[in-house]
């Protein structure tokens, strides 16, 4: 339990956008709007609740705002992004001009089929259709309104080189979050921040009408709609509750903010909610040991190998999660080190702040970081020159790695070591593909939308890296769409 805790502490400190100092790579997207202090405490009245600042839920208030419904916003956390402004690697899509600028060949169906497979065909395909057919738009939608998306790499478990990511290799989520916050701004949504929703009002008939909240001080109060977008996102910063769906994960620790508590899963259990999936939980399986913050797969996407403490390497490390975080813990200590150069470096800005947070191990040479890192020198050395000469050959004998983009011998040479921990919740609340919530009788709850982490059957049993991005802004924007028609009616 300590130790949980203060990995933590750790984790919310190693991200200074959280706290509301800025990033190196984005603007601070927290600061308070006068109005939560002014109406937080009255009961009140709109269209559609929102309950969740993150990616999903900002995108979905954005959206039922275009189509011309009064939205309030309701965020629990003194600033916006949730989970959403720790996002690095990027957001998948296929069939974008990125794409086609860079020569990539992909196919929706190609995307669909990568998803399906990383997700072991546990996936609801039907949702899945709608991902990977609309992520694409979704791409058109931000990059109108001012982020950057303009940059391709490749995740684990990806045929191609899909992931967007802004250019110069930074972090997507800063971007993305300020953004959608921005114009969240200019369009003058009541958006409130240390307000948190405590429960789902119903009807007499059953539908939704609205929810109870808390104000900063505690103060309860109601406000009455006729729609709510769940958009709280997942539980992984809950032990408890992920010890509840997947005891094995006892003891690991989390790259989530530390917001990450499942408490939408929780109100709408109470309203007889279907939940699916459960105990689908991720672990992402480059993450720093005791303090929880995870290295982007981007990494190794930009062609980064992992080594064991043999000096060996022992996976092709693009594989999908589930496959590296399992490799990484069978090896000794259930650790393994990530090693890059500095040609990898200078076209990932986001290792930055590895460097700034003195995660990084650096040396002019392999025997010299072999050394540093107490690793058997002689193997680190024919380990990286094997894999040198595999980029050149373009064939990787040992572990059949497709994407082998860089030789990993110029200037500098880093090591980070790292081990898994718990990162993403796939189960939660079923939907359909118009993003209404499902309940346990099988019938839908009439004006109850949900959109993001705290839904289920996108990502199935394996989350491909990049698509929970895809996800909550697709389905953010749909749940906006739909809540706002039903509300005209
Ligand atoms: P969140 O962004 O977590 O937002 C939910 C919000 O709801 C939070 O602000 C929370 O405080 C609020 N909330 C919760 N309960 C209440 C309540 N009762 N009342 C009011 N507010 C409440 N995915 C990718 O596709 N690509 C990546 O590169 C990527 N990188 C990642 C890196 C890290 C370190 C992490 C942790 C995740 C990453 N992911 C990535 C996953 C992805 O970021 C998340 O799955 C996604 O951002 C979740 O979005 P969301 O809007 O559903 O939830
Ligand atoms: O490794 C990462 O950048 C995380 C990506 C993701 O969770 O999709």
């Amino acid at each position: 339990m300590k130790k949980w805790i203060s990995i933590m502490m750790a984790s919310f400190l190693a991200f200074p956008v959280l706290s509301g100092c800025g990033s190196t790579t984005g603007a601070p997207a927290d600061s308070a709007t006068p109005k939560a202090a002014e109406t937080a405490t009255k009961d009140d009245t709109a269209d559609i609740v929102v309950i969740g600042a993150g990616g999903a839920g900002m995108s979905a208030a954005v959206e039922a705002t275009n189509q011309g419904a009064k939205v309030i916003v309701l965020e629990k956390m003194p600033m916006v992004g949730g989970n959403t402004t720790r996002a690095t690697g990027g957001l998948n899509a296929a069939g974008t001009k990125h794409q086609e600028a860079a020569g990539i060949k992909d196919s929706q169906q190609l995307y669909f089929d990568d998803t399906m497979k990383g997700g072991h065909d546990k996936n609801n395909p039907e949702l899945v259709k709608v991902l990977t057919t609309k992520a694409k738009d979704s791409v058109v939608w931000l990059e109108e309104m001012g982020a950057d998306l303009s940059e391709v790499g490749r995740a684990g478990g990806a045929s191609v080189n899909r992931i967007h990511r802004p250019k110069g290799g930074s972090a997507v989520g800063p971007n993305v979050v300020t953004t959608l916050k921005k114009v969240i701004e200019e369009k003058n949504i009541d958006l409130r921040l240390n307000n948190s929703a405590t429960e789902i009002i119903k009807g007499e008939d059953g539908s939704v009408a609205g929810v109870k909240a808390k104000d900063k001080d505690g103060k309860e109060y109601n406000i009455t709609s006729k729609a709510v977008i769940l958009a709280t996102g997942g539980f992984s910063a809950n032990q408890d509750m992920v010890i509840k769906y997947r005891p094995d994960l006892k003891g690991f620790a989390t790259t989530n903010h530390p917001g990450a508590l499942g408490e939408g899963i929780t109100m709408a259990e109470k309203v007889n909610v279907n939940l699916v999936d459960m105990g689908e939980i991720q672990t992402h399986p480059t993450v720093v040991p005791d303090n929880g913050v995870m290295i982007t797969e981007g990494v190794r996407g930009d062609g980064a190998i992992l080594i064991n403490k043999e000096g060996k390497r022992f996976i092709n490390e693009l594989l999908t999660r589930d496959v590296v975080s399992k490799g990484i813990l069978s090896q000794t200590d259930g650790v393994a080190y990530l090693f890059f150069d500095d040609g990898l470096r200078e076209g990932l800005a986001a290792t930055e702040e590895y460097f700034n947070m003195g995660l990084v191990t650096e040396a002019d040479s392999v025997e010299e970081l072999a050394d540093k890192i107490g690793v058997d020198k002689k193997e680190m050395v024919s380990t990286v020159e094997a894999y040198n000469k595999a980029v050149m050959a373009k064939e990787d004998k040992d572990f059949q790695r497709a994407n082998m983009p860089i030789q990993l011998n110029k200037g500098k040479l880093y090591a980070i070591q790292v081990t898994p921990a718990i990162h993403h919740t796939m189960g939660g609340v079923e939907i359909n593909t118009n993003a209404e919530v499902v309940g346990t009788d099988g019938n839908l709850i009439k004006g109850l939308y949900a959109a993001g982490e705290i839904t289920g059957g996108v990502h199935g049993g394996n989350r491909l890296g990049g698509n929970a991005m895809a996800d909550i802004i697709t389905f953010g924007r749909i749940a906006g769409e739909s809540a706002a028609k039903m509300v005209k009616q």
